[in-house]
């Protein structure tokens, strides 16, 4: 252990620890800007400076390791004055212009400064400027960069995809793509991890917010809504309401307070996906095809494959994601049901992801009309839209039907090992006849990177793995190639954790919140009727009047694509 004093108090710590860390130990609080706890510990922004006795310097707190006997000083004068300065010269090469900034009200740098106290601008003001294609999902504005350098080491440290890099040096350091390319040039798999963990407003997804407004204005209109699962299990962090207040009905009824005409339960095609991906699992099994079959709804870690190990992209499931299943279920299905062409509805779907953004302008992923989701929404921009409603004070309300009910199955997609879990529920059942015991594959949950089990199942014993974040996605694709490893199913997610994890999601700036939602949907898988998603009435009544079978011709045309007939 290592003792040492800060603000005069005594504090004991493990050998290593920085003063940031030692401080916070003694409940005393050090500004942070550049800092994200194992990734981004560079000490650039110089916010959290500290005085050390008998140091002429000052030291970056969170750059520097506490020593024994050390007297550290966090708030003198000096202090204070250096990281007023500091901050300031950040706003030198910054466009401040919080009123029309996305992360206004949640910004690292609005926040420090506000606590800072500062209140001019003394230093010249020479910010960067960039050309950006702002159709892509992803906008990248270098007027509000800082230089942290927190997605130069996110996208290359957990994605291990480089897409960020520094150009330059001294003043003239900026953050750019890679290589200066384009950012449609580069291997980008639109996860959305860096725009989560930007600390201000110089990464942000592209706004579809007004697209939405029109189409409710229009009456020509018919406006549907489907909401992922893992946007129930964070949207309260959107809209500042508390996880106690923000129940799934009561986020049922603030998006048709936005004057929608129906909302609709994503979680009712995730279980339509497990009715097909399983099928198709069960074929992978019985035909003893060689290899694993890896599943296909996360737009991210299919663009990933396809844009690194093209070779690979066969052993991608032909199921579509259930965004996409379910738009091309509304516009054949639901269209039908409600007597009208399938271009009078308006599919919108709110998601935990940005990936979906892109994946809903996929010419092979949209067999019912030309878009079957129209609009995609991150639980963010579901935020913006509910700003004018009082969210809190809304009375619960149920989802409507048919496509609006759902199984614990589909809810659990959000987490990640949720997707096989229900799988291998499913699986159980359309193998032996009967269903498991409904926590029989509790065994593939949990945050851990790449995680492994195998379950005896009649006479196949089932090997999978279930891997999140782009990183562990490609340690195990490498080991498979390298044949130290064998599976006959794996789910990957792009983001670390999952879709509660998403890159879509509420951004609570230094805190990862995979874990906690993840762990909401479990709750919710308990709290449900229904636990299996063969037995969800709407989806068997979807294949007794309409589709057929799983697997069927119909089936296919609507719910899969070849996934070697589309490339990027
Ligand atoms: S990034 Fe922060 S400080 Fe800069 S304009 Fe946006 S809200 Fe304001
Ligand atoms: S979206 Fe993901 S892959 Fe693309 S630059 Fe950001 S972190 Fe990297
Ligand atoms: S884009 Fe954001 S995360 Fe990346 S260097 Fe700039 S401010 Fe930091
Ligand atoms: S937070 Fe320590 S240097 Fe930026």
């Amino acid at each position: 252990m290592v003792k040492l004093t800060i603000d005069g108090h005594p504090v004991a710590v493990e050998q290593g620890t920085t003063i940031l860390d030692a401080a916070k130990k003694a409940g005393i609080d050090i500004p942070t800007l550049c800092y994200l706890k194992d990734l981004n510990e560079i000490g650039a922004c110089r916010v959290c400076v500290v005085e050390i006795e008998g140091q002429d310097r000052l030291s970056a707190a969170c750059a520097t390791v506490a020593e024994e006997g050390m007297v550290v000083r966090t708030a003198t004068p000096r202090v204070l004055d250096a990281r007023r300065i500091n901050v300031q010269l950040i706003l030198s090469q910054h466009n401040v212009s919080c009123t029309t900034c996305m992360r206004n009200g949640n910004c690292k740098l609005q926040k420090v400064a506000l606590d800072l106290n500062l209140q001019e601008e003394p230093f010249e003001k020479k910010p960067f400027s960039n050309k950006w294609d702002k159709t892509f999902p992803l906008v990248r504005d270098a007027s509000r960069c800082i230089q942290c350098l927190r997605c130069v080491n996110v996208c290359e440290k957990v994605q291990t995809l480089g897409v960020w890099s520094l150009t330059g040096t001294g003043k003239r350091a900026r953050v750019e793509v890679a290589g200066g390319k384009s950012i449609r040039d580069v291997n980008c798999a639109l996860c959305g991890q860096c725009i989560t963990h930007c600390p201000v407003g110089a990464l942000t997804v592209r706004d579809d917010t007004q697209r939405v407004r029109q189409a409710v204005a229009d009456p020509e209109k018919i406006v549907v809504v489907q909401v992922a699962p893992a946007v129930r299990a964070a949207w309260g962090d959107a809209v500042g309401v508390s996880a106690e207040a923000a129940t799934e009905k009561r986020m049922v009824a603030a998006i048709r307070a936005l004057g929608v005409d129906y909302v609709f339960d994503t979680d009712f095609s995730a279980d339509l996906t497990i009715m097909e991906e399983g099928s198709e699992l069960i074929e992978h099994i019985k035909e003893g095809r060689q290899g694993p079959m890896f599943t296909s709804c996360c737009p991210g870690w299919v663009r990933f494959l396809k844009l690194e190990y093209p070779h690979l992209v066969k052993k991608l499931s032909t199921a579509k994601s259930p965004q996409q299943m379910f738009g091309a279920v509304a516009k054949s299905y639901y269209a039908q049901l409600l007597g009208v062409e399938a271009d009078k509805i308006f599919c919108v779907s709110i998601m935990p992801c940005t990936a979906k953004k892109y994946e809903c302008d996929v010419a092979a992923v949209n067999d019912a009309a030309r878009k079957d989701v129209d609009v995609v929404l991150t639980t963010r921009e579901l935020g913006r839209l509910l700003r004018h409603v009082d969210v809190a004070a809304l009375e619960e309300e149920e989802f409507d039907q048919p496509l609006g009910t759902a199984t614990g199955a589909g809810v659990i997609f959000g987490a990640t090992g949720g997707v096989m879990e229900a799988a291998l529920r499913s699986a159980y059942y359309l193998l032996t006849g009967r269903n498991p015991e409904v926590d029989a594959f509790s065994e593939v949950r949990g945050l851990d990177g790449w995680k492994e089990a195998s379950f005896q199942i009649r006479d196949k014993k089932l090997k999978v793995a279930v891997a999140s974040g782009l990183g562990n996605a490609r340690k195990l694709v490498e080991a498979l190639e390298r044949g130290e490893v064998s599976y006959d199913f794996v789910e990957i997610m792009a983001c670390p954790g999952g879709c509660a994890g998403g890159g879509g999601q509420p951004i609570c700036d230094g805190q990862e919140l995979a874990g906690e939602r993840g762990e909401r949907l479990y709750e919710l898988d308990r709290s449900y009727a229904l636990r299996f998603s063969h037995e969800n009435p709407a989806v068997e009544e979807l294949y007794k009047s309409y589709l057929g079978a799983p697997l069927s011709h119909r089936a296919h045309e609507l719910l899969h694509t070849e996934q070697e007939d589309w490339e990027l």
